[in-house]
């Protein structure tokens, strides 16, 4: 795939300003050659943990898998996927949360070892996560899809399965989704097509949790109101930021809503999750920190805890 940039020199920047800049004035690019301008990738020594989760002989593997991760799954590739799973499961149930203003439907995937998908006849404690609010930060998509498909069908999981329901939204962003492209973003590592940040109307879905103005994030948040929801979680991947962990959280710190739930994230959660991502599976782990001054790294970094109920 080539993709066509202006050169950027003032001259340039001048004729874009005033919108008539000429084709002699751009350059042939391409994602791996822009790629190459970023700071080398940091290897991961994963060999544990891609022999664990990729299945590559199945009707569902994902598109991900099949590209070596070169590919995210598209929106498309997201409902035929949950839809099959659907169907050959008794464990899982597809139900649509919201139809957006061109049809596209907001997925919910019900998982429930209990069979049981109404939340007043589950026993079974609730765990929630959604991905794809931005998705120029699909890792969730993907490994979503993964998950679920492992849950129900690997035996080695059977126990997860028996002690949880577990509800997923693939792609809560569906139509910044259905904008793919080569060069959305360009400043980080990823798959070779990525969506766009906002939604149909320019809203980021990631500010709109206290208002509540875009059906997606209603939708996502009647879910917590319909079922009885223990643990929710939100799946990003970087925006760019460059360094050195590669599985990264936040929460609401110590600004959030309840001391007892912060000392619970801190005393029993963060240990036994990091100790089991470094220990097992050789992941670098840590919070989630972004730069005081993105222009300059050596001004340093900050913890980035989500701002109480916006986010
Ligand atoms: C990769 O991980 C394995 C298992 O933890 C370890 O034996 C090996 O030395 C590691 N290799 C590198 C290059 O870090
Ligand atoms: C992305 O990668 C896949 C698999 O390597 C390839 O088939 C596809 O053409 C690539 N798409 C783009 C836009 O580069
Ligand atoms: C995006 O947000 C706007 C503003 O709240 C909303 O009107 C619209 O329905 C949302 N979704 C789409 C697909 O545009």
């Amino acid at each position: 795939m080539k993709l066509f940039y202006p050169r950027l020199t003032l001259a340039t920047l001048t004729l874009l300003q005033s919108n008539s800049f000429a084709c002699e004035d751009l350059i042939e690019i391409s994602q791996s050659d822009l790629q190459a301008l970023l700071p080398p990738s940091p290897i991961w020594n994963d060999t544990k943990s891609v022999r664990d989760f990729v299945v590559l002989d199945s009707d569902l593997t994902t598109p991900a898998e099949f590209s070596n991760f070169q590919e995210t799954a598209t929106y498309e590739q997201v409902t035929d996927f949950f839809i099959h799973l659907a169907e050959d499961s008794p464990y899982v149930q597809l139900s649509s949360i919201a139809k957006l203003a061109n049809g596209e439907d907001v997925w919910l995937v019900i998982v429930s070892g209990e069979e049981q998908f109404d939340s007043k006849d589950m026993v079974n404690p609730v765990v929630y996560a959604t991905a794809g609010i931005h998705p120029g930060e699909s890792s969730g998509v993907n490994a979503g899809m993964m998950f679920i498909r492992n849950l129900v069908t690997k035996e080695e999981y059977k126990s997860i399965l028996g002690s949880i329901n577990f509800l997923f939204v693939p792609i809560m962003n569906v139509q910044g989704y259905l904008r793919q492209s080569p060069s959305s973003r360009i400043n980080q590592y990823g798959p070779n097509t990525s969506g766009r940040r906002a939604n149909g109307s320019w809203k980021n879905l990631n500010r709109d949790f206290a208002k509540l103005d875009t059906p997606e994030v209603r939708a996502v948040v009647g879910v917590m109101r319909d079922f009885d929801v223990s643990f929710y979680t939100d799946m990003h991947s970087t925006d760019g930021m460059n360094y050195q962990p590669d599985v990264t959280w936040c929460d609401n710190g110590d600004a959030g809503l309840s001391n007892e739930i912060y000392a619970w994230l801190r005393t029993e959660m963060q240990p036994e999750l990091q100790t089991f991502l470094e220990e097992e599976y050789n992941h670098i782990t840590g919070v989630c920190y972004d730069a005081n001054d993105p222009m300059d790294p050596t001004a340093g970094y900050y913890p980035y805890f989500s701002d109480g109920a916006t986010y």
